[in-house]
């Protein structure tokens, strides 16, 4: 099939077009190449094409005869700051509106968007005595006495977390996830408005060579790889009981292959995980031991932002797409503790 890739020099998008390569398929690749993800210096990959997204134009010339367009191009990170929202607003939710009107004025009617489990928020929890609830926001003297997880709303119970499912209540709590939501948005509307199908993918924490490495706008397992690459410990907040699905960028791709060749009708949102959920404390344990590294320190410092739990139900990404991942965390972290990273500028904000 011919499709159109977006953020193809990036971290995932790099990985999902040497999938579709190796199946087959004929990509049209493309990358704004910004400053903040790249470097301001840095070259456009060989087979990529330099077209910005949001520019309408361009985007209807790499648009020419493409039958499904994986749409992996964003600003990522959770935001650094209430400044970061017009970066997000721009090059994710216009970005996509752009990318939607193109799309429909060439006839393509597939997309494979790339979501993320931040859109869920805080995941799901059961109170022992009052079932499935929604927790209570986790309060400032609990955490400085070191108590991390959520308390029930009804009797303060700890809340205990459950498997996140595709149906459950969407509650974006950052400027990155809001930005994610409002992707999923348009690209529903555009769905029932053109008959086009969408596969929204709902990444968890994504991880594998040639991540870039750690800036404000990074996640924990770049964060990890940084401190031992320095050799430093690295420094695990809470009580490293926060737990997570990392899955490996190679399942990513794979996922993303499957998606472009089921052709699914309408808007199906899946998530996209390891389905073998672990702690931080674990994932710096085991990037530790692989590295013969300095053991992590848990500091009992928390953010007050952080989520406690968000750890994803795998079983609709197996029944619609077939897809299981086939990297443990425990191989996949091994790997990770020693694969290339891709340098970063670490004080870059990304621009509108
Ligand atoms: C992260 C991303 C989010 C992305 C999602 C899925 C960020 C800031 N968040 O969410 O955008 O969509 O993965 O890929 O990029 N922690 C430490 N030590 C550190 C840093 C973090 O212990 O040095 C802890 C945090 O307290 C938190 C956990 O690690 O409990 C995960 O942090 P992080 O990776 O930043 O955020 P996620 O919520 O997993």
């Amino acid at each position: 099939m011919r499709v159109l890739l977006t953020g193809a020099a990036g971290f995932v998008g790099g990985h999902v077009g040497a999938a579709l390569v190796d199946r087959g398929h004929e990509v049209v690749a493309i990358d704004a190449m910004l400053g903040s993800a790249h470097g301001r210096a840095a070259r456009v990959p060989r087979g990529v094409v330099r077209v910005d997204v949001r520019d309408g134009d361009a985007l209807r010339r790499v648009l020419r005869g493409v039958e499904v367009v994986c749409h992996q191009s964003a600003v990522v990170g959770a935001g650094v700051d209430a400044a970061d929202a017009p970066a997000y607003a721009s090059h994710n939710d216009y970005g996509t509106a752009v990318l939607l009107a193109g799309m429909h004025r060439r006839g393509c009617r597939r997309l494979v968007l790339a979501s993320s489990m931040v859109v869920y928020g805080d995941g799901r929890y059961r109170c022992p005595d009052h079932g499935r609830v929604d927790p209570a926001p986790r309060d400032r003297g609990d955490l400085d006495d070191g108590v991390f997880d959520h308390r029930c709303p009804v009797g303060g119970e700890p809340l205990s977390w459950e498997m996140v499912p595709e149906d459950a209540p969407l509650r974006p709590r950052s400027l990155y996830a809001a930005s994610k939501l409002a992707q999923e948005n348009y690209a529903l509307a555009w769905s029932l408005a053109t008959g086009g199908s969408v596969t929204a993918l709902r990444y968890h924490n994504v991880y594998g060579d040639r991540m870039p490495r750690d800036t404000p706008y990074s996640g924990v397992a770049a964060m990890f790889r940084s401190a031992l690459d320095a050799g430093r410990a690295p420094t695990v907040f809470e009580d490293g009981g926060q737990t997570r699905d990392f899955v490996h960028v190679r399942d990513v791709a794979e996922a993303n292959v499957l998606a472009v060749e089921a052709a699914l009708g309408g808007f199906e949102p899946v998530n996209v995980c390891s389905g073998k959920p672990i702690t931080i404390g674990d994932v710096a344990l085991a990037l530790t031991r692989a590295r013969d590294g300095p053991a992590p320190v848990v500091t009992g410092q928390y953010r007050p932002g952080d989520v406690r739990h968000i750890v994803a139900d795998p079983r609709r990404a197996a029944a619609v797409l077939g897809f299981r991942a086939s990297i443990t965390p425990g191989a996949g972290l091994a790997e990770f503790a020693a694969a290339p990273m891709r340098d970063t500028i670490p004080s870059e904000a990304p621009h509108v």
